[in-house]
């Protein structure tokens, strides 16, 4: 039987921490990190992720301001936005809710945020700089596996990590950090032959592909550790992530659960990266 890797538990214990430090900013240097967040259209998933992301912001004394935007927005309108949330003095982040509905490119529009209220780390130039492991702001979601990671005691150090997809959000960033963390990292996507094959072979097997029940036992090594970052419903309209849990569970050595595992402590990481941007903003060294 797996130990669980609680991430509402951890992620806690974080947020405790950024409370404190937000409340030891406010009392000593008058700074109040302030997270801008842009919502296009009316995509229900959006709609969750972005009140989740309030609510912490509530909870740990940052200031939270929401900009709901039509999803018949032109792209002008929408990088003007995005332009003049980079000139005001009380956002410290600024985070582009994705996807965007319609033609709206993203990717353009993610570039226009200033590298340093870029609290997801998606600008370009954030990314470089989590190619090189330099980095200021976390890629939020890796970031947090990694924490749990290290709660759990797990160093993936010489360990084979494989990770089973490539986006630009998880897949990549997730893999770098694996790497500058020194494992073996193979990268895993809708293409691969011998999959399974090469997913028994992991010591760390982390899942981010968006496919209930995608995981089977038959995919997983007898003590592997278990990182799922699938966000799906099953047939049942449950919410579940990428990893059939009944079956790998009795065979791993660590998993988490989907809700409460990976989920919280990417918004955990949001929470800090808008805490370092404010420090930054500040001209406090972090
Ligand atoms: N949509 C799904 N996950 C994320 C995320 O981490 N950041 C942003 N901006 N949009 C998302």
């Amino acid at each position: 039987m797996a130990q669980l890797m609680d991430g509402k538990a951890i992620s806690e214990a974080v947020r405790k921490r950024i409370r404190q430090e937000i409340e030891a900013l406010q009392e000593e240097q008058g700074i109040t990190p302030g997270l801008a967040v842009v919502l296009v259209g009316e995509d229900s998933a959006s709609e969750v992720y972005v009140k989740n992301k309030e609510k912490a912001c509530e909870e740990v004394g940052i200031s939270f301001e929401l900009f709901r935007l039509s999803a018949s927005i032109t792209q002008q309108e929408l990088e003007e936005t995005i332009c003049s949330l980079n000139e005001r003095e009380d956002i410290d982040g600024i985070l582009l809710q994705l996807p965007l509905p319609g033609k709206l490119d993203s990717d353009r529009v993610v570039s226009l945020i200033r590298p340093d209220k870029d609290v997801d780390a998606f600008h370009p130039e954030n990314i470089g700089h989590i190619m090189r492991g330099d980095f200021f702001f976390l890629p939020c979601t890796p970031a947090g596996i990694m924490q749990m990671l290290r709660e759990s005691g797990i160093n993936p150090t010489g360990k084979r990590c494989v990770m089973v997809g490539r986006s630009d959000i998880v897949g990549k960033p997730m893999a770098m950090l694996l790497l500058h963390a020194d494992a073996t990292v193979t990268i895993c996507h809708s293409k691969t032959e011998n999959l399974a094959q090469i997913c028994r072979e992991a010591d760390i097997l982390v899942s981010a592909v968006g496919k209930a029940g995608f995981i089977t036992s038959d995919m997983v090594c007898p003590g592997a550790v278990v990182i799922d970052v699938g966000m799906n419903r099953n047939a049942e309209g449950k919410l579940c992530g990428d990893v059939d849990f009944e079956s790998v569970e009795p065979i791993a050595s660590y998993i988490t659960p989907v809700p409460g595992g990976v989920g919280p402590m990417t918004v955990a990481m949001l929470l800090q990266n808008t805490l370092v941007a404010a420090k930054r903003h500040g001209g406090i060294t972090v």
